[in-house]
């Protein structure tokens, strides 16, 4: 049992990709799916055309009407041997709390830039979520079938930009129309790809030994041997150890579109990106791969099938084997839970998963009470460090359109709050008729707005506050705040307190009026000072 555990576990690749929109990320995930044999050339489409589009991981409705993909879900294919889970992160910045936690759940990103580009700003957020954690980071450098920028001058940007050390194991021949492949500075090879029509199945390879005479003969070889050399002089060479670190950055250059380069780094998804290591747990100590069952919350999701009235629990393996009817306990109410709706989930299409290994996704059918960061385990229980929940900075008050639709409305509510879709504030005395929603990105809102209407039949009203900053306070500390000028108090679900100000500079006003009252940040500050929204 433990070693077909460690077997299996070293055989997965958890990840994530992470870039600014229109970069290449669902162009790219098709043609990973294509690469691993579960996309057959010409059928189907991971990615629709745009204003039509519908990847399989854009299904919610809002998404669709806007082309953003804002939810998450997980992509599972097989590559030489290996399975690897590709989870999907929301890509507008107003979900970045969304984004934390699932990069709190994979094992490395792929960071794909646009070759003309470089970086640009989500590329960067999402980066900073990523340091947070020093995730092990993967770049492609996209589109290098067009005319872009020049290849030093992007590994300077990352440097400098990111301070994130670029290692290129690829190095580009030729570029635009005249891409012909890349120098694979790992395996000291020359690789020339050919194009195929509309790229809708494999790049042909050539391969040649470095040393190969006929190279020269070859319209920018030469010029490409040469940069690889001004990079071995000045080693920008891959280093395990501080690619591991999140120091260091393995670069791929390539194309998407004719799938250029593709290949390489799949196989740098194998080679080089760990597979699961064991959890640290909240006390600091790790849970062995190879213990007992458990797994860690990372996303709630409510009716993602319209035909069926669901709540899935997202949940990453970290220990232990699990298997399909178990009996697993929920960590925070100590529930037992029977797992026999338990999917991996692609998209809209859900496959049932009857056993799964550390570094596995698998979705929990029908999880009242789920929330993300919950720990689930067999056996010996374990409670996973809290996950940061990022300070809102926006507020705005929320009232059910018609008083007769209000056990939907607080039904509603109840279920985005714990998917943490907003956070659900109340204030003592009003209650539920007009509780507040906190948000980080004002799309969250319209997301709530969107779900309470359609999922619940609870149209409801959000006007606008002044709050603009909030700090952790507790009941003590009540009494003093409550009917201070610009000054609001409310309380969370899980019963703590908040007070929420108009400006920081009132928060200084009321630290120094009332030195007795406690007033704390909220976690991960930090992270918000990264996303430039300091309060
Ligand atoms: P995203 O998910 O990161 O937002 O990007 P997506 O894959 O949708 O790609 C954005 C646009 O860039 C698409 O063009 C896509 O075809 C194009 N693209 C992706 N990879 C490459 C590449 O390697 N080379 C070139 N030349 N283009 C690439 P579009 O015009 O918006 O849509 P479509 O009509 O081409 O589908």
């Amino acid at each position: 049992m433990t070693s077909q555990i460690l077997e299996e576990t070293s055989r997965r690749r958890t990840f994530a990709i992470i870039s600014h929109p229109d970069a290449g990320k669902t162009t790219l995930t098709e043609k990973f799916l294509l690469y691993s044999g579960l996309l057959t050339a010409g059928a189907g489409s991971v990615a629709g055309k745009k204003g039509g589009r519908s990847a399989a991981s854009d299904w919610m409705e809002i998404e669709q009407q806007r082309g953003i993909s804002i939810s998450s879900t997980v992509m599972r294919f097989p590559y030489r041997g290996c399975l690897l889970n590709l989870l999907d992160t929301p890509g507008h910045k107003d979900f970045s709390e969304d984004t934390f936690r699932v990069l709190a759940a994979t094992d490395a990103a792929i960071m794909v830039l646009d070759g003309a580009k470089g970086i640009e700003p989500q590329t960067r957020r999402l980066f900073e979520v990523c340091r947070e954690r020093d995730v092990p980071i993967v770049t492609f450098i996209n589109k290098w079938d067009r005319p872009g920028r020049d290849p030093f001058e992007l590994l300077d940007e990352i440097e400098s930009d990111l301070i994130l050390e670029p290692a290129p194991i690829t190095w580009p021949v030729g570029d635009a129309s005249d891409f012909d492949g890349v120098i694979d500075r790992m395996r000291n090879e020359y690789v020339r790809f050919e194009r195929t029509a509309h790229g809708a199945s494999m790049a042909p390879e050539t391969v040649l030994a470095l040393d190969d005479p006929s190279l020269l003969s070859l319209p920018h070889a030469e010029a490409a041997l040469e940069g690889s050399e001004l990079l071995d002089a000045v080693d920008r060479n891959f280093n395990a150890e501080a690619f591991e670190a999140g120091e260091l950055s393995p670069v791929f250059f390539g194309s998407a579109m004719t799938n250029y380069g593709i290949g390489r780094l799949l196989d740098a998804i194998v080679d080089l990106v760990p597979s699961p290591l064991p959890r640290p747990d909240i006390n600091g100590d790790v849970r062995a791969i190879d213990a007992p069952f458990s797994g860690h919350v990372f996303k709630v999701q409510a009716n993602t099938d319209k035909n069926h009235r669901d709540r899935i629990a997202f949940m990453r393996i970290a220990s232990g084997r699990f298997e399909r009817g178990m009996t697993i306990t929920h960590g925070p109410t100590k529930r037992s839970v029977t797992t026999k709706y338990v999917h991996s989930v692609q998209g809209s299409d859900r496959e049932t998963v009857d056993e799964a290994f550390p570094g596995d996704v698998i979705g929990l059918i029908n999880a009242n009470g789920f929330r993300p960061g919950d720990a689930v385990y067999i056996d010996d229980p374990v409670e996973w460090r809290p996950m940061p929940a990022f300070a809102p900075s926006l507020f705005q008050i929320a009232r059910v359109k018609d008083t007769g639709r209000f056990k939907q409305f607080r039904s509603g509510i109840q279920q985005l709050d714990e998917e943490g879709v907003v956070q659900v504030l109340r204030v003592p005395d009003v209650g539920d008729q007009a509780p507040i929603f906190a948000a980080v990105g004002q799309l969250q809102f319209e997301v709530a707005r969107h779900r309470l209407e359609n999922e619940f039949n609870a149209p409801v009203e959000l006007a606008p506050t002044s709050w603009s900053v909030a700090r952790a306070t507790d009941e003590a500390s009540v009494p003093l705040l409550r009917g201070l000028r610009g000054v609001e108090v409310v309380e969370r679900s899980d019963g703590s307190f908040w007070a929420l100000f108009e400006s920081a500079f009132r928060v200084r006003q009321v630290t120094e009026d009332k030195p007795d009252a406690t007033l704390n940040r909220l976690m991960a500050d930090e992270a918000m000072d990264s996303f430039g929204r300091r309060v």
